[in-house]
């Protein structure tokens, strides 16, 4: 069977990596690297043996498919351009840096799939790819209280958007995955340091049927801590995401009366990027429908937007605007 013809839009701090999977694939073929940096694009086509050339419209017509790990505010005008070509996609997370360009994307997707109703448009939430995510969701877990952290050092880059809509939306995807409810009530707190926009931001949220999640984003923090621990009737579960890690407590009648029994996790380590690509292409090949659709990355920024918006508001209360 032929191969899925692949480009790789923007081959930067994590588009090295789609395009390391992308050379690697026994299903694809990296037929080139986009990028506007000439050093840059040649490093990385060189290093995976590809091509490397400066524009999106230089490649569409040798292929089939493009995963686009430009920078967020650019996503929009690449998706449309793609997607007026008629290629599927797989897009980095955030789907867009506004939800104004986020619903145009959905609007255009929903055009070109009129021409090609299998058009496969995906979006980078990598985290349901976790192997410890996968296992929790298939432990059929029902949380009514979720703690999650995920804070690193300051990267010096992705800077264009708050932490919230760049590491946060993380989170706020898997919860919705995770509660499978609409969110009825935002409150946030969060705090400038580094940037003029919230560097560090802890947000509570309400879902409908009562379930409650806080939800802790830093990109000031002094080392990277990335973990989720949820509670529900009579369980408990606690994820370390980067160790790929999932412990799950259950209380349970024994022999002496009630007791808290720990159950053993069988977890097959794997790398959430490859596992998100790969299942990508096997969409894009008819042979799948195991990706992050663009109405959940839609969905994960709207409640980014409410964050966002509780966030200012405390802002303005506190004097700070
Ligand atoms: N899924 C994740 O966990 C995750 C992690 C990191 C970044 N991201 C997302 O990936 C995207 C890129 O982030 P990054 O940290 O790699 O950024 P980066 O700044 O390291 O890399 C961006 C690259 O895009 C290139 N570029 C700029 N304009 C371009 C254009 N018009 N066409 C093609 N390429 C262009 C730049 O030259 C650079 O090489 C962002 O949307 C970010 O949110 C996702």
């Amino acid at each position: 069977m032929a191969k899925l013809r692949v480009a790789v839009v923007g081959v930067g701090h994590l588009g090295q990596h789609h395009a390391r999977i992308a050379s690697s694939s026994e299903v694809a073929e990296l037929v080139a690297v986009v990028d506007p940096s000439a050093e840059r694009g040649n490093e990385i086509a060189e290093k995976f043996e590809t091509r490397w050339v400066s524009t999106l419209a230089e490649i569409l017509p040798e292929i089939d498919a493009v995963q686009i790990a430009a920078p967020t505010g650019l996503h929009h005008a690449i998706g449309l351009e793609a997607l007026k070509a008629g290629k599927h996609m797989l897009m980095e997370k955030p789907l867009a840096a506004t939800l104004v360009e986020g619903e145009a994307l959905l609007v255009a997707l929903g055009l070109a799939r009129k021409i090609n109703p299998s058009l496969v448009a995906c979006v980078g939430h990598l985290e349901r790819f976790n192997p410890a995510v996968v296992a929790l969701r298939a432990a059929g877990f029902k949380p009514k209280f979720i703690e999650t952290v995920r804070v690193s050092p300051f990267p010096m880059r992705s800077l264009e958007v708050d932490v919230v809509m760049d590491v946060m939306i993380h989170d706020l995807d898997l919860l919705m995955a995770l509660v499978q409810r609409p969110v009825v009530d935002v409150e946030a707190v969060g705090v400038p340091v580094l940037t003029k926009v919230p560097d560090l931001v802890n947000a509570r949220l309400k879902f409908e049927g009562g379930a409650f999640a806080t939800v802790t984003a830093s990109r000031v923090a002094r080392k990277k801590e990335r973990t989720l621990r949820a509670f529900g009737h009579q369980e408990y579960a606690s994820l370390d995401f980067a160790a790929q890690k999932l412990e799950i407590l259950r209380l349970k009648m024994g022999e002496h009366g009630p007791e808290v029994v720990p159950e053993i996790v069988d977890i097959e380590e794997g790398e959430p990027l490859k596992l998100e690509i790969e299942a990508f292409y096997e969409a894009c090949l008819g042979r799948g429908q195991d990706y992050v659709s663009w109405a959940d990355g839609m969905e994960a920024m709207r409640v980014a937007d409410l964050v966002q918006r509780a966030v200012a508001a405390s802002l303005v209360a506190m004097g700070e605007v």
